[in-house]
């Protein structure tokens, strides 16, 4: 039986997380939708056509081991406007969700446009500030020189291009449980995901 859970949310609010944690507390499946985009926005600063990038996107190509980096992030933040890039990643995203014994996606449009039906919707945010340094703390654990200033401008940049592109934009799903990280530990975050799909299953 399938049953499907849509995290989403603005840049480093915690979607990654709380996504594996309740997938390994359930024994759900987790799909991670941001690198499809960023393994496309990598592709690209290569070279590659955005468009024929996502339509021959391929398994391997998640494993990529700079698809972290803030350089990626812009990238794949600009590919992600595309409508024939989003187009060319749906069906493997809906298959994904509906795959037997429980899935939990996260990125920016799961609850809105690859699984309105979703069982369970969340929209995990905080203040760009607290999400800066979460993300500055993450880039200079991998090595990273940029400074919490220029992460800030990054995520900023980053949070209004995809709020306000046309096709897909990132905004709360209709009846998505609003979960605001700012003040909120790791364990907090992940219980008050967790007792959300308890409820419903
Ligand atoms: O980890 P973080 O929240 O910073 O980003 P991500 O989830 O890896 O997503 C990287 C970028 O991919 C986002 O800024 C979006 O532009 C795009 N994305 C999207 O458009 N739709 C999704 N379902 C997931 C990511």
């Amino acid at each position: 039986m399938s049953f499907a859970v849509a995290i989403d949310g603005p840049a480093a609010a915690g979607k990654g997380t709380i996504s594996r944690a309740v997938a390994a507390h359930f024994g759900f499946a987790h799909l991670d939708t941001g690198l499809l985009y960023r393994a496309v926005g990598a592709k690209v600063l290569e070279g590659a056509d955005a468009i024929e990038a996502a339509e021959a996107l391929r398994a391997e190509d998640l494993q990529a081991d700079n698809l972290r980096t803030a350089e990626v992030a812009q990238a794949a933040s600009k590919v992600a406007v595309i409508p024939e890039v989003r187009a060319a990643l749906v069906d493997f995203q809906r298959a994904f969700a509906r795959r037997d014994g429980g899935a939990v996606l996260d990125g920016r449009d799961i609850g809105t446009v690859i699984c309105p039906d979703a069982e369970v919707k969340i929209f995990v945010t905080a203040s760009a500030e607290v999400r800066a340094k979460r993300r500055f703390l993450e880039l200079q654990a991998a090595g990273s020189t940029m400074s919490l200033e220029a992460v800030l401008a990054d995520v900023v940049a980053r949070d209004a291009r995809d709020r306000d592109r046309a096709t897909a934009p990132m905004k709360p799903a209709e009846g998505a449980l609003i979960l605001d990280t700012s003040e909120m530990t790791i364990d907090e975050a992940v219980a008050a995901a967790t007792r959300a799909i308890a409820a419903r299953r």
